[in-house]
Order: C-alpha cells, then sequence, then structure tokens
C-alpha cells in the first residue's frame, strides 16, 4: 500500500459557499496521457461504481472515456479490477455509510494485489470531514478527487504511478464550465447532456451548493453540438440535466434562458426530450407553454416540493410559498393536461411540528402527484439546517415518513390506475435478467413497464396496451404496428 501521501488540495466549505460573482471561464481542457500510464495500463481493466444522481452518472461517462484513452478497458468484475473508482454522493448520510463501507471491503483486494489503484471522487469528498477520514483511516485509497477537477483523473493517476504515493486533490472553488471532449456513453438510446452545474439556491438542509459550486451554463452551441452528435447516432432519448435546469441562462444572459434551450433542442427533432430538475422558484410560464408546444417534449415534470408548510419552506430557504406551488401545478394542468407531476419530499425537517407535518399530506393530496421520492432529513454538516435545534425524535419521524408514503403511494397508484386500458409509447430499455422475452420501457409520462415482446424491440418506441397496474410499475401488452 502507498504510505506517502501527496497534497495537492483539500476542500473547505468557507471557499465553497462562495458566490462572488466573476466571469465563468469556459475549459476546453487538451487531455495528455503520460508514458508512464500508458504504459501501466496496458492490458489492464478498471471498475467504476456511481452512486446518486443524474450528474454523477454522466460524471462517470467522463470518467470511462478518460480512462478508455489512457488504455484501460471497463470491467464489470470488482474482483478483477486493476483499477476501482467509486464516483460518490453527498446528499445524506445513508448515501456516505455504503461508501465507507465499501471503501472498508476493498482493502482485502489491495492486500491481494498491491498495484491496485482505488480512486474515491464526486461529492463526498468535496466535504473536509470525509477527506480527514479517507487520509487517516483508509490508506487502501490512493486518489481522492473530486466533482471539479475530473478532466485532471489522468494526471493524477500518473501521480500515483510515478511517485508511488497517494494524492489528494479537491478543490473548493466556484467552477469553470468544463467541455470535456471524451466520453464513454452508458446506454447507447437514451442519454444525459448537461445544461447548467452547480446549485446557488442554498437550501439550509442541502450539501449541493457546497460540493458542486455555483450556478453555471454552458453554451448553447456546446450543448446543441452534443445533442446533435447524440441524435446523428440514433439516440431516442435525451434528457437535459442541471441542478435547477430552470436557472439555465442566467449567468450567461446571450445565451437566452431556459425556455429557448429547450425549444431549440426540441426542434433539433430528438424523439423524446426530458429535462430534470426543475426548481418552482424560477419555472416560467414561457417553459410551460414550451412544453406544450412540442410534443417531442415528455409531459413529465419533476417538481420537488419538499414540504407542504409555508413556515418549513421559509426555514429550506426555498423562495416559494405553498399557494405559489399550487398555482404553478395548476398552470401546467391546464395548459398540458396529460403531465406527469413527480416530486421530493423531506419528512422531520428540524423543528417540524405535527401540524406543520400535516399541511404536507394535504399538499400531496391536493397535487395528485404521479411519482414521489420521499425521505427523511438527513442533518448534512456545514450546512445551516444542520445547527437547527431538533426536538423531533427518531420514532416520530419514522412514523412521519410511513404516513407519508401511505399518501405517495395512493397518488401513485391512483395515476398508474388511470393508463389501465390505454395504449401507450414505450421506449424498450431492456430484457428481464431471468427470461430473454420479458421486456421493460417507460412511457411518456415516466412510468415503468413491463410487457412480454422480442428482444430485438429493445431501443424501440413501441405501443403497449396497459392491462393492470401495481404501484411502482404497470403490466402492459404489446400492440403490433
Ligand atoms: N436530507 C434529506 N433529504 C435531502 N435531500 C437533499 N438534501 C437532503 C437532506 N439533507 C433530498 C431533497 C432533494 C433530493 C435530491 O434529496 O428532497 O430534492
Ligand atoms: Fe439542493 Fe436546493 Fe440546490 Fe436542489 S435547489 S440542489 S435541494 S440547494
Amino acid at each position: 500500500m502507498n504510505k506517502d501521501l501527496k497534497i495537492i488540495a483539500t476542500p473547505d466549505m468557507r471557499s465553497a459557499r462562495d458566490r462572488r460573482k466573476k466571469p465563468i471561464e469556459l475549459v476546453y481542457p487538451e487531455i495528455e496521457v503520460s508514458h508512464a500510464l500508458r504504459e501501466f495500463a496496458r492490458g489492464k481493466t478498471f471498475y467504476l461504481r456511481t452512486y446518486g444522481c443524474q450528474a454523477n452518472v454522466r460524471d462517470s461517462e467522463n470518467l470511462a472515456g478518460l480512462l478508455e484513452y489512457a488504455g484501460f478497458t471497463y470491467t464489470n468484475i470488482l474482483e478483477k479490477a486493476d483499477v476501482i473508482f467509486l464516483n460518490t454522493c453527498a446528499i445524506r448520510e445513508n448515501a456516505e455509510d455504503k461508501v465507507f463501507g465499501e471503501i472498508g471491503s476493498l482493502k482485502a483486494l489491495k492486500v491481494e494485489n498491491p498495484n491496485l489503484i482505488i480512486g474515491l471522487g464526486g461529492c463526498m469528498p468535496q466535504q473536509e470531514h470525509v477527506v480527514t477520514s479517507v487520509k487517516t483511516k483508509y490508506p487502501q485509497v490512493d486518489i481522492v478527487f473530486g466533482t471539479h477537477n475530473i478532466h485532471k483523473i489522468l494526471d493524477l493517476m500518473t501521480t500515483v504511478i510515478e511517485e508511488k504515493t497517494r494524492v489528494i486533490d479537491v478543490e473548493s472553488i466556484q467552477g469553470s464550465v468544463i467541455e470535456t471532449p471524451l466520453v464513454r456513453r452508458l446506454d447507447d438510446k437514451k442519454a444525459y447532456v448537461n445544461i447548467i452545474y452547480g446549485c446557488d439556491k442554498f437550501c439550509t438542509y442541502c450539501i449541493v451548493p457546497y460540493t458542486r459550486g455555483r450556478e453555471r451554463s454552458r453554451t448553447k452551441a456546446d450543448i446543441i453540438a452534443e445533442c446533435q452528435i447524440l441524435i446523428d447516432a440514433g439516440y431516442q432519448e435525451i434528457t437535459l440535466l442541471g441542478q435547477n435546469v430552470n436557472a439555465y441562462g442566467k449567468d450567461r444572459p446571450a445565451e437566452g434562458d431556459f425556455a429557448d434551450l429547450l425549444r431549440e433542442v426540441a426542434k433539433l427533432g430528438i424523439p423524446r426530450l426530458r429535462f430534470v430538475t426543475s426548481h418552482p422558484w424560477d419555472f416560467t410560464s414561457q417553459m410551460i407553454d414550451v412544453i406544450a408546444s412540442y410534443p417531442n417534449i415528455m409531459k413529465a415534470i419533476h417538481l420537488p416540493v419538499q414540504s407542504g408548510s409555508d413556515e418549513i419552506l421559509r426555514r429550506m430557504g426555498r423562495r416559494y410559498s405553498r399557494e405559489h406551488y399550487l398555482k404553478l401545478v395548476a398552470e401546467m394542468r391546464a395548459k398540458i393536461p396529460d403531465i406527469a407531476i413527480t416530486t421530493d419530499i423531506i419528512v422531520g425537517f428540524p423543528g417540524e411540528t405535527k401540524e406543520q407535518f400535516e399541511e404536507t399530506l394535504t399538499l400531496v393530496d391536493a397535487v395528485h402527484y404521479d411519482g414521489a421520492f420521499t425521505f427523511i432529513y438527513s442533518p448534512r454538516m456545514g450546512t445551516p439546517a444542520a445547527k437547527m435545534i431538533d426536538d423531533v425524535t427518531a420514532e416520530e419521524k419514522h412514523e412521519r415518513y410511513e404516513r407519508l408514503i401511505q399518501h405517495t403511494e395512493a397518488s401513485t397508484t391512483a395515476s398508474s390506475l388511470k393508463m389501465v386500458g390505454g395504449t401507450y409509447a414505450v421506449l424498450v430499455d431492456g430484457v428481464s435478467k431471468r427470461n430473454k422475452n420479458r421486456l421493460s420501457g417507460y412511457t411518456e409520462n415516466g412510468k415503468l413497464v413491463h410487457f412480454v415482446g422480442e428482444p430485438a424491440l429493445v431501443g424501440q418506441i413501441v405501443q403497449v396496451k396497459i392491462i393492470d397496474s401495481k404501484v411502482y410499475s404497470l403490466q402492459g401488452e404489446y400492440v403490433r404496428a
């Protein structure tokens, strides 16, 4: 195991919070592979595990692109890999616990193969306490990097190989827009395209503005170029990505706003266009109009509400009221009658009273969500909410969580049940592991459908009649064209 440690940069929350507006640098890095790394990579494999959100999945595609460029080949067998990367998530404590467990179990592999390189990247190492822990308690980790310097990973690997040292390079900066030229897509029909990085909202419970830096948009030309490459390669679905897609262009006014961008991408003619995530605060009527007018923009909006109580929303720093949210939903439903609305909800925010929690339940019932992700509040070190007094017991939080799920599941079930008997377009994702003729895919409104059909249909958009519904999936019958 490498005992020496080279520290290039370590994170600190204070600089991560800095939002003094400076011009955002656009970086088109030139990627070079050192002789030492190319020799090392010959005949060697890498394994890459991704935790968390779509932004991490897309980052992993760049990481994989870089590793392949250096000469490594991908393996899905952890035990056989010569290089292991974990691309991590910091959103809740349980996400972090899983990763620490995994690092712990990698120690044995490192003993068996001392040349194994283990890298830890993503949102977790953007936090001081994680880096401190890895430095002292997990000597099996050779490279610690963050969300801002994925494009430098080959240089960091060279350092490990040439200098026989561990290396830590995690910058806490507002961030640039880095156009990494190398990408290895994980799917050949559905793709993620970043449009805006970072977050400036600083919701009081959330670690993301610290781990991913300032809101910064890519240029429209770079986004369109990436989408066009995907369309030319036969992709069926593009999902535009950002912590807040609605904030697109605010830092780059010459590019127009999210409504303009959505319209331009839709016009390229990709069969299915999606976007995540939308913040209710800056969702404009123009954006709703664009979604309504292009058939290839999927009628599905993920609109996290977090709470139904004005007081909790205020303390969360969400910058909208319950009334504003309900008005926005009403406008969406009026202009787009078949719109599917999904959400994220947190229960047990510090000091949440029974009454405030009940307001979340009445909001869930009023909106008739098509799906919901529900979470118990998890304190994140360094965020304002972590310092708030919390007098709600863990037991009470769990009880509220269970009650919330009853309401969100009732709503999701009702929305699925309405589809039974109808025929819907499904983009076929894949075949079941157990039965080659059992296929699954997603409807335009984002529901998972299982049905019987030939494996040749994978990657196509087909018509499926819905015959039954469960809470989290639908059962269908393939309708031959
Ligand atoms: N605790 C629990 N849930 C959280 N989320 C973000 N931060 C926290 C936290 N500290 C949830 C929010 C967000 C989703 C991605 O994760 O609901 O929308
Ligand atoms: Fe976190 Fe709020 Fe930003 Fe979403 S909008 S990433 S919840 S700070």
